[in-house]
């Protein structure tokens, strides 16, 4: 027993998506945690998850969760905002090890604001789910919050055209009637909107405040390990990534983050 509890710690972190967005999650935690092992699971064959059904949603992010856990995952982080959306309290109960979700960052962006108005772009699976109905009654009240269902963002994503006429086009009519309507906060409700900044930024004056929730979970995946006593403080951590679709935007936007050709294997679950 004492012997488990002391290997603990070396085991990896797993991190799932329904495609290659939560890559800017895990760059984040791999820039608070070096030293701790990470396994990526980028489930792009089945991308996107925002317009399947909660039932869908739980299937498959319990099928990653499976194959996390089989690969010895001691934490998994749920970086996607969907999924997290419809599947987290049924991971919670099911499975023995600890999950970090995500959900879009309103709070901090109702305590920012000065107009009284923020926006929030998300998929159709989180606006609709549990918690940011929660959250929004919670935080917003006296705010106008102007809600925004990314069509089309996430596809462009994966297709690696982040930076095409098109994605300029879509993004702009997204995001401009927030712009128009004053909203001084915009929070990125997905995991893959944060690839999109070098557009945004195009589209939106620099007065107005991109709420990105990233780091914040990053720091909540370092104070739970720590909770738990499990965290791996050795200098570098191996990095693993695994994808059950096409693998070159996933190996695109490593080679962005990391300066480095890193391996990436395609896996059928
Ligand atoms: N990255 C996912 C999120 O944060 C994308 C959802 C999807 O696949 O539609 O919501």
């Amino acid at each position: 027993m004492v012997f488990l509890f002391f290997m603990k710690h070396q085991q990896p972190i797993g991190i799932f998506d329904s495609g290659v967005g939560g890559l800017s999650v895990w760059k984040e935690i791999q820039k608070l945690l070096p030293g701790e092992d990470l396994i990526y699971l980028a489930d792009s064959m089945n991308c996107p998850y925002g317009s399947k059904s909660p039932e869908e949603i739980i299937a498959l992010s319990e099928k990653n969760t499976r194959f996390l856990l089989a690969k010895g995952c001691k934490l998994i982080v749920v970086a996607c905002n969907t999924a997290t959306a419809s599947a987290i309290d049924y991971l919670r109960v099911n499975f023995p090890v600890s999950f970090v979700g995500m959900e879009p960052a309103i709070k901090p962006a109702a305590m920012n604001t000065s107009t009284g108005k923020i926006g929030v772009l998300a998929t159709k699976g989180t606006f609709e789910g549990r918690l940011f109905k929660e959250t929004s009654k919670k935080y917003t009240a006296g705010i106008n919050t102007i809600i925004q269902v990314g069509e089309g963002l996430v596809e462009l994503v994966e297709s690696n055209q982040f930076e095409s006429e098109a994605a300029f086009e879509l993004i702009k009519k997204h995001i401009q009637p927030m712009v128009d309507a004053g909203a001084d906060q915009i929070v990125l409700g997905c995991t893959h909107y944060p690839f999109l900044l070098p557009v945004i930024e195009k589209i939106v004056p620099p007065t107005i405040q991109i709420v990105d929730p990233a780091p914040a979970v990053a720091l909540r995946v370092k104070n739970l390990l720590i909770e738990e006593r499990i965290s791996n403080d050795r200098n570098q951590g191996l990095w693993q990534f695994y994808t059950t679709g096409d693998k070159a935007t996933l190996q695109i936007l490593l080679k962005r983050i990391t300066g480095n050709e890193l391996l990436v294997s395609v896996i059928g679950l």
